[in-house]
């Protein structure tokens, strides 16, 4: 097989990065530069100030990681970018860049969706088999996708308000743990017990849509009332009822729709695939319920947001001459 090489670049919202990939599955060098101790202050990523750092370091990451691989522009076959969803502002910076390099060497303009690169994170580790499904948890989306092909995407279900990470991150500010909350009130959840109870919406509904403003209602209502009351509460405790609440829905669903539509791999993607609850409980759901079905969990370098899962799913589009042309511009609201 010809080898091919991209350059990929993702700056959709606090994460600074560039990768070199060889045929979509090879990572030569993945540099990731998180502004998030800047953002912490202020509770959440502010986007004027995301701009702002990704300026600062575009040129010196993708430098960095041409120089890991071992790469020069010579070498490039393409160069990727994602062009949304994400911040505008954030995603513009990573868009110019890109078209700079890809007139600036002559080479081809991949734009990538930020979702399906999230999805092709698992390409890195095992090659993608289909049909499949794919849960991809973030801190902007949550949604089952279905894929019958490499290059075929269908909404099977999506929440109809929060994200899952979002609602970490808003009860991890009620819990008073740094932003972004998902990783801290997994660790307390591993501490604690589900000795609260909270709702688990949508689960018994005929369809594959969540929704976790309610439950995260219910958690601010139970830490507001205690405090009212003078109880005293058990933030272990919380956090390990809250976990297990969206825990349950997002296997639930998940399983039913991998049934459905009788897939070959089921995929978990996107900043929450790091939760460590999540992963276990979905490998236990597919071992028991779905013998014949392959499960995929990118390794946790690759579950948030990064360069290298753009470059894999560029790669599909570089196969099939899916090129941008240079008034590529940053679509913050693009769907799969
Ligand atoms: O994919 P990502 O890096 O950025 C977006 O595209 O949104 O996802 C970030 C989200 C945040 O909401 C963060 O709290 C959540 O992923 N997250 C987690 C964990 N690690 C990151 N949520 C739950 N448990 C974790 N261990
Ligand atoms: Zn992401």
């Amino acid at each position: 097989m010809e080898k091919k090489l991209i350059l990929a670049i993702e700056t959709s919202c606090d994460e600074t990065s560039a990768a070199v990939i060889e045929n979509g599955q090879t990572i030569l060098s993945n540099i990731v530069a998180s502004q998030i101790k800047s953002h912490q202050r202020f509770g959440g990523v502010v986007p004027e100030i995301a701009s702002r750092h990704h300026v600062e370091q575009i040129t010196l990451i993708i430098e960095e990681a041409l120089e890991k691989a071992d790469v020069s522009y010579d070498e490039l076959d393409a160069v990727a970018v994602t062009e949304g969803p994400g911040l505008v502002g954030a995603l513009l910076i990573g868009v110019n860049a890109a078209k700079a390099i890809a007139f600036a060497h002559d080479l081809p303009l991949i734009a990538v969706n930020h979702i399906k690169g999230h999805i092709f994170a698992n390409q890195l580790v095992t090659p993608l088999e289909f049909p499949l499904l794919s849960l991809v948890v973030s801190g902007g989306h949550t949604e089952l996708l279905y894929m019958a092909s490499e290059d075929s995407y269908e909404i099977v279900g999506e929440t109809r308000d929060d994200a899952a990470g979002e609602a970490y991150d808003k009860i991890g500010r009620v819990l008073g743990v740094p932003y972004p909350g998902g990783k801290h009130i997994d660790q307390m959840a591993h501490e604690g017990k589900d000795t609260y109870e909270f709702p688990r919406a949508m689960i018994q509904d005929d369809n594959f849509d969540f929704s976790f403003s309610g439950l995260k209602s219910s958690f601010i209502n139970t830490v507001h009332n205690a405090k009212q009351k003078n109880e005293e509460i058990n933030a272990n405790d919380l956090a390990a009822s809250f976990q297990a609440a969206v825990i349950d829905v997002l296997v639930d669903k998940t399983i039913r729709a991998a049934k459905e539509k009788n897939v070959r791999q089921l995929i978990l993607a996107g900043g929450v695939a790091a939760n460590k609850g999540l992963r276990t409980a979905l490998e236990k759901a597919v071992s028991e319920e779905l013998t014949d079905v392959e499960l995929l969990i990118p390794p946790l370098e690759l579950c948030g947001d990064n360069a290298a899962m753009i470059g894999a799913a560029a790669y599909v589009q570089l196969k099939n001459n899916n090129y941008a042309d240079f008034s590529l511009n940053g679509r913050p609201g693009l769907s799969v």
